[in-house]
């Protein structure tokens, strides 16, 4: 079932790609754009969004003692499954958006594709910690590596343990996001991100339009 059957209210939005793509900033400007039209949003990130979340990604980022694959995948839905639980489907019943900077796709790229897992221990994983719980629709800001990796250099900021992986890594990622839009073209949007970033932002509006005027005018006027 399809969270927005029973409430038409709220909608959850998730936005992903590979490290550089632009996600931070156009996450932000969308949180704009809708609460210019009424809208009450609410921005998180993964892993992350909760106290316990954050403290989880602190060490899925930047653990000094090594971490295995297995482990990797597991911290990443336990933090999820904190945050859908204590953040994600509460802010939805209170009618706001939720908007969040990456989620389960970033899985089946990073750890099914980026470390060679496969999809289906992540599967197991999402129908224990999710159900049938999905995102109503999700932004895939695709990005050539060579691209997203000269934005990372020229940012200049010290690299996590994921983002420190290899080109073919981050290939593996590119090509894992594009078969998940393949798979789930109705829910996932694909974007060019090497666009300007007020081309970028236009395009994600175009895709929401629909979810925007569904949900109406909320100041009342
Ligand atoms: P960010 O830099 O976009 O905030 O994401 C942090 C890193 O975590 C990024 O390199 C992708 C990685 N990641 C995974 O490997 N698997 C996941 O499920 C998620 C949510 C993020």
């Amino acid at each position: 079932m399809n969270r927005t059957d029973s409430n038409n209210e709220s909608h959850f939005i998730t936005l992903e790609g590979g490290d550089g793509s632009g996600k931070t900033t156009q996450i932000e400007l969308l949180a704009n754009y809708l609460n210019e039209r009424g809208i009450d949003v609410h921005i998180t990130r993964e892993p992350g969004g909760t106290r316990l979340g954050e403290a989880l990604r602190e060490i899925i980022l930047h653990s000094v003692d090594p971490i295995n694959d297995k482990v990797e995948l597991l911290l990443l839905f336990a933090a999820r499954s904190q945050h859908i639980t204590n953040v994600i489907k509460p802010r939805l019943s209170n009618g706001q958006w939720v908007l969040s900077d990456r989620f389960t796709d970033a899985t089946f790229a990073y750890q099914g594709g980026g470390r060679q897992m496969g999809i289906k221990d992540i599967e197991v994983l999402q129908t224990l910690v999710q159900g049938d719980f999905r995102p109503d629709k999700t932004i895939l800001l695709d990005l050539p590596v060579e691209q997203g990796i000269l934005r990372l250099t020229r940012r200049g900021e010290t690299r996590d343990r994921i983002e420190q992986q290899d080109l073919a890594f981050k290939q593996r990622v590119r090509e894992a996001y594009l078969e998940r839009y393949h798979q789930h073209h109705s829910r996932i949007a694909l974007v060019d991100a090497s666009a300007s970033i007020h081309e970028v932002h236009k395009a994600i509006t175009i895709e929401i339009a629909n979810m925007v005027s569904s949900s109406g005018n909320r100041n009342g006027d």
